[in-house]
């Protein structure tokens, strides 16, 4: 399997979820809900989403079950365009490109980015609460919310933020810096896994393989995202390149220098692929993500 085919598949499979999932853009709401489609279609590798629904398929790849994923999966991708809208706000990151397009507020104003981040969090509640369509039991599906909330909130996405703005500018101890990364970026991606492993009947012993999996890939994209920001270009990137350096954030290239950064990105990867020891082809998909997020160039 090509991973660049695996993925333009898989990418299209999540377009249409969402396209099919989101609210249409009319009605005294209009512009509130244009500002969160601009960002949702506006591009983006659909990491997440496409994580949710290869590992759901590396336990079970019956099509009931990749059904039943697609509206967490799309959830999930919500979750992810609340965040990175809300990152380039002048209060944190301040930046006005993203995706290859001017971000968020630069069109619709601080305001109206603030409350598109707020409205994509809050939707993808009601996309993982949804029963219609759906046979996820209910059970799996609160353990699936819990998880998700978990992810995003005080002790991990959001968290994560706080302490990376926190630490700009400052020299942290390296076991503050490795807490950012797996809060911040790490704690999304590994419950994109574990929700994908819960919808699709992961048993525990296979549930503790993945998480470790997620985690050490969570790791690696934050780390990876480092790099790139030193080593690529903003056309490549289709957002700011050397941004980090600007505003002293806390990475790994500006505490072990590129090269060291790379070997310690790629430890990781080979962890995730080892943790997946004992599953059998239909895993290939997540083995071969590991190292797409190894290799990727934006
Ligand atoms: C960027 O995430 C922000 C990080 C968490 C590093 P992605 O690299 O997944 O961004 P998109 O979704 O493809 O734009
Ligand atoms: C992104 O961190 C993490 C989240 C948005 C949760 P960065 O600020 O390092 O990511 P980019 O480089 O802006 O995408
Ligand atoms: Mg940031
Ligand atoms: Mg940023």
């Amino acid at each position: 399997m090509e991973i660049k085919s695996y993925l333009n598949n898989q990418q299209r499979i999540v377009e249409d979820g969402l396209q099919a999932l989101m609210l249409q853009a009319t009605g005294p709401f209009f512009k509130h809900l244009e500002a969160m489609r601009y960002s949702l279609f506006v591009g983006g590798k659909r990491v997440r989403p496409i994580l949710c629904l290869a590992t759901g398929q590396a336990i079970d790849n019956r099509p009931e079950t990749a059904n039943n994923l697609l509206p967490i999966a799309c959830a999930l991708e919500c979750i992810h365009t609340y965040s990175l809208i809300h990152d380039d706000l002048p209060a944190m990151d301040n930046d006005a490109l993203r995706r290859g397009k001017p971000t968020n507020h630069i069109l619709f104003g601080e305001a109206g980015a603030i409350l598109a981040g707020d409205s994509l969090l809050t939707f993808a509640f009601e996309l993982l609460s949804r029963e219609k369509n759906n046979t996820l039991p209910a059970e799996k599906r609160l353990r699936i919310i819990e998880m998700v909330a978990r992810a995003a909130g005080p002790l991990g996405m959001a968290g994560g933020q706080a302490l990376d703005i926190d630490s700009e500018k400052t020299a942290v101890p390296f076991p503050v810096l490795q807490t950012i990364h797996l809060a911040k970026t790490g704690a999304l991606i590994t419950c994109s896994v574990q929700a994908g492993a819960i919808g699709a009947g992961a048993s525990p012993e296979q549930m503790e393989k993945l998480t470790i999996y997620g985690e050490k890939i969570g790791l690696a994209f934050q780390i990876v995202d480092d790099i790139l920001n030193v080593t690529s270009t903003t056309e490549q990137l289709g957002k700011a390149a050397g941004s980090d350096a600007n505003r002293g954030k806390a990475t790994y290239p500006a505490y072990f220098g590129v090269e060291q950064t790379k070997i310690m990105a790629k430890e990781a990867i080979e962890e995730a692929i080892d943790a997946l020891l004992g599953f059998d082809v239909k895993a290939d998909p997540l083995r071969q993500l590991a190292t797409y997020i190894y290799t990727r160039s934006n």
